[in-house]
Parts: structure tokens; C-alpha cells; sequence
């Protein structure tokens, strides 16, 4: 069976990690959380006091990190590492996520994580969620989704996901960061937050997360089917 690159983008909290995390694991491919992948930049900015406008700096640090994911070995989720330690339920903190946006805007950053996603997707087979995977990370991924949902609805599970982890934080306080996130994800002058023109449009709202990811891997079953024929039609000429 061919490969497809399968790229979710979508504004914050829209619950395309959910997604993303279930459609891999049906189509048995790996799942890559870019987001996870600018919160460990944004960790490391923090804990080392890295300007935001120095590019020396900037750089010096880049070339200081090293983010992977693993397996969880009990909880089977996969955790994000930065140099070596697990940092997944730092980077998900409330003062991490006030910063990331920021972070993310920064040229240097950006241009050093697309360069390490674009290698994690080389051999397909990938599901990637984001911000600019369709656009710019993969613009030849074989199926693209966009995703969004209603920013109250996005503001009650981000307070669920937090409440769960132990974190209580007020719902405008949430609301207000997921405001401010989008604003800057989809200003940045950097490969801002936009839908691709072949995307799949999936405004979530009133989806359950099982039709959600029903729907998803239908899209990904056709993509790959079709994939597989004009690869036969090649082969035929
Ligand atoms: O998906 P998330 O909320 O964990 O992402 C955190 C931030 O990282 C988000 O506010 C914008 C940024 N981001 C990005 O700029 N590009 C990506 N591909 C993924 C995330």
C-alpha cells in the first residue's frame, strides 16, 4: 500500500491532536504533535532566559536543542523530550502556553523545526498536526484537513484538558490565551496559520471525536486508494 502524508492544521484547541492521535493509530502510522515541538523551544527559552530578538542568541540556543518523542511505557501515550527529559506535562502549563506564540514567530525557530518535521515525514506514512503543515511543511501532503470549532467550545475542553492534569484556570483566562494565540498565529509574518487551498474545511462544534476521526481516515482511505491507482496507471505505461 502507498504512503500518504496525512497534515491537520487549525487553530488552538480545536482538538486536532485528539484527532490526529486516533487517525495515526488506525491507519498505523506515527503522530507527530508540532505543537509540542514549539512548546519545547519555548521551555527551553524560558529556563534559559533566551531574548526573543537577539539572533545570535537565537541561533546559539537552537543549536543547543534536541527534541524527540517516545513512547510512554505504561501510559502508551507518546511524550515529548527536550535534551533528553520528558518534559510533556511542562510544556502543556498554562505559563508555557502564554509564551509559545511568541516563540513561534521567530524566523530562526521556525526555519529549524520545519527543517526536522520535513525529515520526520521524508518516507510518508505520518499523521502531523500544526499550524503550516499543509502549507508549508508538507504542500504536497496527499490529504490536508483544516480544522476549527467554536472558540467557546474550544475554551471548555482546553479547561477540561487542563483540569485533568490538576491545573484549575478560570474559562475567560483560557478563552482570553486562546484569543491571543490565534491573533499572533495567523498575523505572524512567518508562515502564518492559513488554510490550504486543497485542504479539507471540518468545523468540529457538533462532532463527536468518533465521527470526527471516522471522517478522517474515510478522507485518508480514498486519498491512499487513489494513490495506489495512478501509481498502477504508471506502472501500466
Ligand atoms: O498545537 P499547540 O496549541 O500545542 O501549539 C502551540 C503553539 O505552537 C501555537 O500557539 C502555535 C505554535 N505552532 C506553530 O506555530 N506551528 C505549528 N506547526 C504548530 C504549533
Amino acid at each position: 500500500m502507498p504512503k500518504i502524508i496525512v497534515a491537520i492544521d487549525g487553530y488552538s484547541s480545536c482538538g486536532k491532536s485528539t484527532t490526529a492521535k486516533l487517525v495515526a493509530k488506525q491507519l498505523n502510522y506515527p503522530y507527530i504533535d508540532t505543537g509540542a515541538m514549539y512548546r519545547a523551544v519555548t521551555l527551553y527559552f524560558l529556563q534559559n532566559h533566551i531574548s526573543s530578538t537577539n539572533k545570535r542568541e537565537i541561533e546559539n540556543a537552537l543549536s543547543q536543542i534536541q527534541i524527540s518523542f517516545r513512547r510512554h511505557p505504561e501510559l502508551g501515550r507518546n511524550d515529548t523530550y527536550l535534551n533528553g527529559l520528558n518534559i510533556e506535562d511542562e510544556i502543556r502549563k498554562m505559563y508555557v502556553s502564554e509564551k509559545v506564540s511568541d516563540v513561534s514567530a521567530i524566523a530562526e525557530v521556525r526555519h529549524a523545526l520545519v527543517a526536522q518535521q520535513q525529515r520526520m515525514g521524508k518516507s510518508r506514512g505520518i499523521v502531523m498536526d500544526g499550524r503550516d503543515i499543509g502549507t508549508v511543511v508538507f504542500p504536497h501532503a496527499e490529504l490536508k484537513i483544516f480544522m476549527t470549532a467554536d472558540p467557546l467550545i474550544r475554551a471548555q475542553r482546553r479547561q477540561l484538558e487542563l483540569l485533568e492534569k490538576g491545573e484549575l484556570i478560570g474559562l475567560e483566562e483560557i478563552a482570553e490565551n486562546l484569543r491571543m494565540r490565534d491573533h499572533i498565529d495567523t498575523n505572524r509574518a512567518e508562515s502564518p496559520l492559513r488554510q490550504a487551498e486543497d485542504a479539507v474545511y471540518i468545523d468540529n462544534s457538533l462532532m463527536t471525536l468518533d465521527e470526527q476521526v471516522e471522517m478522517v481516515v474515510r478522507l485518508a482511505d480514498e486519498r491512499i486508494t487513489s494513490s495506489l491507482r495512478s501509481r498502477e496507471m504508471k506502472k501500466a505505461k
